[in-house]
């Protein structure tokens, strides 16, 4: 079932997106060439206690880190480690989940290393637009599937791959939760949109195809099964009776 925040829940998850947008905001300087992605985890967990806070991440269905790290033609769930050390051209995804107050703010965004190529940069804007273009189409009335359908009528001309194996989700005191959010068409109508839903859109967005392998090993790591790169960017949103509000920004 599909929770309809009240005023409080709301007023809570304001807080706790709005330290997520500044969590990332913090940590958006340190990626530079040379930085390894286990710094980076560490300065979020200290920024996230300093605050009293705590990683959602961290311990999640046995997830070793408080953020994920996601390089190059890893799609999502990359976990920090200190042999991954950041080097020109580089792109990042740097997802993060602080528990606030007992509710959780979900935002990453693709950060790019130095500089890139003409197609990496583009792979990376595109994404963005892409989240955009899904969040546009929150408001009371549509159905969560429009936003995939959005999402895939913008990206598909354009040559992309569009992961089926994860979608947005609910959030609010639990990390997932009811709706799945597609970020590509889907046959099926889905749930209305209903004023008080809280869920995030999150498209991640292959250069080749939109399939993926999940690491054998660690049981986390997404990597898509070309090798090719993919991006992807990520908002919490609130669904309010003239449209949305996005959560996770910095106010
Ligand atoms: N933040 C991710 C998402 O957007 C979830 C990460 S689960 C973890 O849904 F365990 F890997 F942290
Ligand atoms: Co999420
Ligand atoms: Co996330």
């Amino acid at each position: 079932m599909i929770f309809i925040k009240n005023k409080s829940e709301i007023e809570k998850m304001r807080k706790a997106g709005n330290f997520a947008a500044k969590l990332l905001n913090y940590l958006g300087p340190f990626v530079k060439s040379g930085v390894n992605t286990l710094e980076l985890n560490d300065l979020a967990e200290a920024f996230t206690k300093k605050h009293g806070h705590r990683s959602a991440p961290l311990g999640y269905r046995g997830f070793p880190k408080s953020i994920c790290t996601s390089i190059n033609n890893v799609v999502c769930h990359g976990i920090p480690k200190k042999e991954d050390v950041l080097k020109d051209g580089d792109i990042i995804n740097l997802d993060v989940s602080p528990i606030v107050d007992g509710y959780i703010g979900d935002t990453s965004r693709t950060f790019i290393v130095g500089t890139t190529t003409k197609e990496i940069e583009k792979l990376v804007s595109d994404t963005e637009k892409a989240m955009w273009v899904g969040i546009e189409q929150v408001k009371p009335g549509k159905r969560v599937d429009d936003i995939g359908n959005a999402i895939d009528d913008f990206l598909t001309p354009l040559g992309y791959g569009i992961v089926r194996d994860l979608m947005g989700h609910g959030v609010g005191r639990n990390f997932h939760e009811e709706p799945q959010v597609p970020h590509f068409r889907s046959p099926k109508k889905l749930a209305k949109i209903e004023s008080g839903m809280i869920f995030t859109v999150e498209p991640m967005v292959n250069l080749g195809t939109w399939e993926v392998n999940f690491d054998r090993q660690d049981k986390w790591t997404v990597r898509t099964k070309d090798g090719k790169w993919s991006a992807q960017f990520e908002h919490t949103v609130l669904v309010t009776d003239q449209g949305y509000e996005i959560l996770t920004q910095e106010s």
